[in-house]
């Protein structure tokens, strides 16, 4: 677990006001430095997110010999060396994708086709997640994976591999870019299918590195590798995070008052589960400035305070907001009525199990909230604060509590928080610029 850090966090004296640009989105830093590590010629990276994520990934390929130029102090502009699909070379070292699942499970999927063998591992919370669903697929590859109960650290030694037909039990962007990935170093077509779609990051980008990607009517996901990856001449501009953007879109909903603007956030729809739901909890947003960066849409994203209701989620959207149920169950803590989720038992397996740790940190700042296996049953109040409550280590569990103590009576100490750091390392003071009571305590 990532220790440490403790937030204090109390009721907003106002409305959130202003307009602010949060970092780039995580899903597509991890697979720009991918790409460009692993084509031939430069590529420039523009948005990139400097958490500890994405900068784990790019560190992984320095390890492999690949030449990284950071263009800016904050780390948002770079531009990868890359050394073509065969170029990398053995690490010295074990690898390290820190809290990273995105950085691990991705790259299992690069090492499968290397023909020097890799260990890799990551932080307290990262070995206790499963790695299997990734293990299982580039072992019938070809590749060698040996791990104890294939959790990390692993050992993962590549081979020529083979095209495969893989069918993902589990709903997962990761499974499905893993096997691409490794797709790109196999002979014939590989096919992927995943019970419900995901986000397709990798496979919109794919195509910028010359590497074509098809998906056919039933969703099926097919790739036959070219050979190699060509460096677009074109920069890759990253845009904003919405997972990020929705911390701040909620607290708006939820603070009497609000009237704030996110800029530039990235509208792929298969990350917009969120908005569908806050949208029915009767949050008001609209778009402006709707724009086209590479293969990804984005829009300014202005959102007024309307108080919410809770609501029954369409199971359908789930994996379109996997990553935002922490902050919707704060929102729907404020709301009025019951929320239910169902079919959502991959939050159990994220950076910690979410449904749990929200479910503990609500109740004790006095929510209604109860857990089912697979989602959670809240009937939204109020809440009272006035506690202290832990964040497990668990980035995105830490910024929902900061934002569901804006409406609290009073203060929630909100402890390990520190990983904040992995995908949104300045949430505290852009939360402030808006005018959300947010702090890191001194002590
Ligand atoms: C991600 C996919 C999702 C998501 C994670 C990022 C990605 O994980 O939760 O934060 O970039 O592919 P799963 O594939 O495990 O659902």
């Amino acid at each position: 677990m990532n220790v440490g850090g403790t937030l204090i966090a109390g009721p907003a004296a106002s409305g959130l006001i202003g307009t602010v640009s949060v970092p780039g989105d995580k899903s597509m830093s991890h697979r720009a430095v991918m790409l460009a590590a692993l084509a031939d010629g430069t590529t420039e990276i523009h948005g990139f997110l400097p958490g500890e994520d994405c900068l784990a990934t790019a560190e992984m390929f320095v390890q492999m010999g690949v030449s990284i130029d950071w263009l800016n102090d904050e780390k948002t502009s770079l531009r990868v060396h890359g050394v073509g699909l065969h170029g990398l070379k053995k690490p010295a070292n074990i690898l390290d994708a820190g809290n990273s699942g995105t950085c691990v499970r991705l790259m299992m999927g690069v090492f499968a086709g290397q023909d020097f063998d890799v260990t890799v591992t990551g932080d307290a919370s990262l070995q206790v997640r499963p790695m299997k669903r990734v293990a299982d697929p580039v072992r019938t590859m070809g590749a060698r994976v040996v791990g104890d109960g294939d959790l990390l650290p692993l050992t993962i030694q590549g081979g020529q591999l083979k095209a495969i037909y893989h069918a993902s039990k589990v709903a997962s962007a990761q499974v499905k870019s893993c096997v691409l990935l490794a797709a790109l170093f196999a002979e014939g077509e590989t096919t992927v299918s995943e019970p419900r779609p995901t986000r397709d990051h990798t496979e919109r980008m794919l195509p910028l590195f010359g590497q074509p990607v098809t998906v056919d009517e039933e969703g099926l996901v097919h790739l036959k590798a070219v050979g190699k990856l060509i460096a677009p001449s074109e920069p890759i501009y990253i845009p904003a995070d919405p997972s990020s953007a929705t911390f701040f879109a909620v607290a708006a909903s939820l603070v009497k008052g609000s009237d704030i603007t996110l800029e530039r956030i990235g509208m792929n729809p298969l990350r917009n589960g969120w908005k569908r739901i806050l949208a029915d909890m009767n949050g008001t947003m609209d778009l402006q400035n709707e724009a086209l960066v590479g293969e990804e849409s984005v829009a300014d994203i202005h959102v007024t305070y309307q108080g919410l209701k809770g609501v029954q989620v369409n199971p359908a959207d789930v994996p379109d907001a996997i990553d935002e149920f922490p902050v919707l169950f704060a929102a729907a803590a404020l709301a009025e009525g019951e929320f239910v989720l169902s079919e959502a038992e991959e939050l159990r397996v994220k950076e910690s199990d979410r449904i749990a740790v929200m479910a503990a940190a609500l109740q004790v700042a006095g929510a209604n909230f109860t857990e089912k296996p697979d989602g959670a049953i809240i009937v939204g109040g109020e809440l009272q604060g006035g506690c202290t409550v832990d964040a497990c280590g668990d980035h995105r569990i830490a910024m929902a509590m900061a934002v569901a103590a804006q409406c609290a009576a009073s203060d929630i100490t909100i402890e390990n928080s520190a990983a904040i750091a992995t995908s949104f390392p300045d949430f505290v003071p852009l939360a402030q610029s808006l005018g959300m009571n947010v702090r890191w305590s001194e002590k």
